[in-house]
């Protein structure tokens, strides 16, 4: 018998592969988010084919418009944004999508047929970044639609807390480009081998190391947070009785600095900042950027919270809500969550 092929070594993961292995575990499932996933992966390889010629295209710059957020929109924004709505509007797999770049729930048209998923997503993150050349991300969340099928989705199916989320992820144009998501079966990562074209499972089963080696936060605001928050920066800079020898990394991509966190161990927090009256929840948005991120923290061991509670409890009012967030390894977490209950009560 040929022994030459040690099936272990010569086994290549590719997503698509590996999200249709993942598909054993829920006996229920159609192949529907199976696709939807896969979707994303498709749109993460376009994107990032033209975020590696960012300078090189037209690209770069700034469109002449503001967002609904009242941001500067970038050229690559709106790519993204297009491209990830143009690959899944006619699949028949969502009933509705959301983007950090559109005020209104974006529902699926009546000349396609309308899906039992609803898709939220920041299309590009950390975009203020691309001048220069700093890593950017996607991210997404994924829930199944409330409301009954046959009816048009409405704003109730997006607005669901991240304990419903059935998967999330992010997709990061950095060094190399790499997927990452969770289906609630722990995270995975994936790194896009370009001379194939295909994602190659590169990081199985991620973990958030229990030793944090990072604290990652925008230092430049400290004295406008609350004194919890303010004690809890003094802790992660060993002041006190604080925790020794963190360093601190902030990239101002919370795709990038969530990602290395994860795998190297440590915290990022966007706090609620006291002087804008525009950010008393904070900057980044619940749904597309605090809840998927949280579920991933989640299944790798961690966590995620406002300072007060777990963002995936969080029931979303409204579509752009912001909160503050914490997140990553759970000691750290709530360390933070202690703190401030005992100094901002
Ligand atoms: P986006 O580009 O999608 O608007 O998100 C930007 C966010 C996030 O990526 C990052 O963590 C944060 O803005 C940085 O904000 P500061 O510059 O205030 O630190
Ligand atoms: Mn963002
Ligand atoms: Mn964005």
């Amino acid at each position: 018998m040929y022994t030459g092929i040690d099936q272990d070594h010569v086994k290549v993961m590719t997503i698509e592969r590996h999200i249709l292995e993942q598909e054993r575990f829920h006996p229920e499932a159609t192949g529907v988010l199976t696709s939807l996933l896969y979707d994303l992966a498709l749109a993460g390889k376009i994107i990032a084919s033209k975020t590696t010629r960012a300078g090189l295209a037209e690209i770069l710059g700034r469109a002449e418009e503001v967002n609904v957020q009242g941001e500067q929109v970038m050229k690559l924004d709106k790519f993204a944004d297009r491209t990830i709505y143009r690959l899944n509007d006619h699949t028949g797999r969502l009933a509705a999508m959301a983007s950090e770049e559109h005020a209104d729930v974006l529902v699926i048209p009546d000349r396609y047929p309308s899906g039992k998923y609803v898709l939220l997503y920041d299309p590009l993150d950390g975009s203020s970044n691309i001048d220069c050349n700093v890593p950017i991300g996607t991210i997404f969340s994924i829930f199944r639609r409330k409301s009954p099928g046959g009816e048009p989705a409405s704003l109730e199916d997006c607005l669901q807390p991240g304990r419903d989320l059935v998967a999330a992820g992010y997709i990061l144009y950095g060094t190399s480009t790499m997927m990452v998501y969770t289906t609630g079966q722990g995270v995975h990562g994936f790194t896009l081998d370009p001379s194939v074209g295909e994602f190659l499972l590169s990081h199985p089963n991620i973990r958030i190391p229990e030793k944090p080696k990072y604290f990652s936060v925008n230092l430049g605001y400290q004295i406008y947070w609350s004194k919890g928050v303010q004690c809890f920066t003094d802790y992660l800079q060993g002041k006190d009785d604080g925790i020794q020898g963190l360093s601190l990394r902030y990239i101002g991509s919370l795709v990038a600095d969530f990602h290395r966190n994860l795998l190297s161990g440590g915290i990022f927090y966007y706090p609620a900042d006291t002087r804008d009256p525009k950010k008393p929840h904070g900057k980044l948005r619940l749904l597309y950027e605090c809840a998927p991120l949280s579920f991933i923290a989640e299944q790798a061991g961690g966590k995620g919270s406002d300072g007060r509670q777990n963002i995936l409890d969080i029931q979303p009012e409204s579509l752009h809500q912001r909160c503050p967030l914490f997140i990553g390894n759970k000691d750290l977490v709530e360390k933070a969550e202690e703190m401030i209950q005992r100094y901002d009560p």
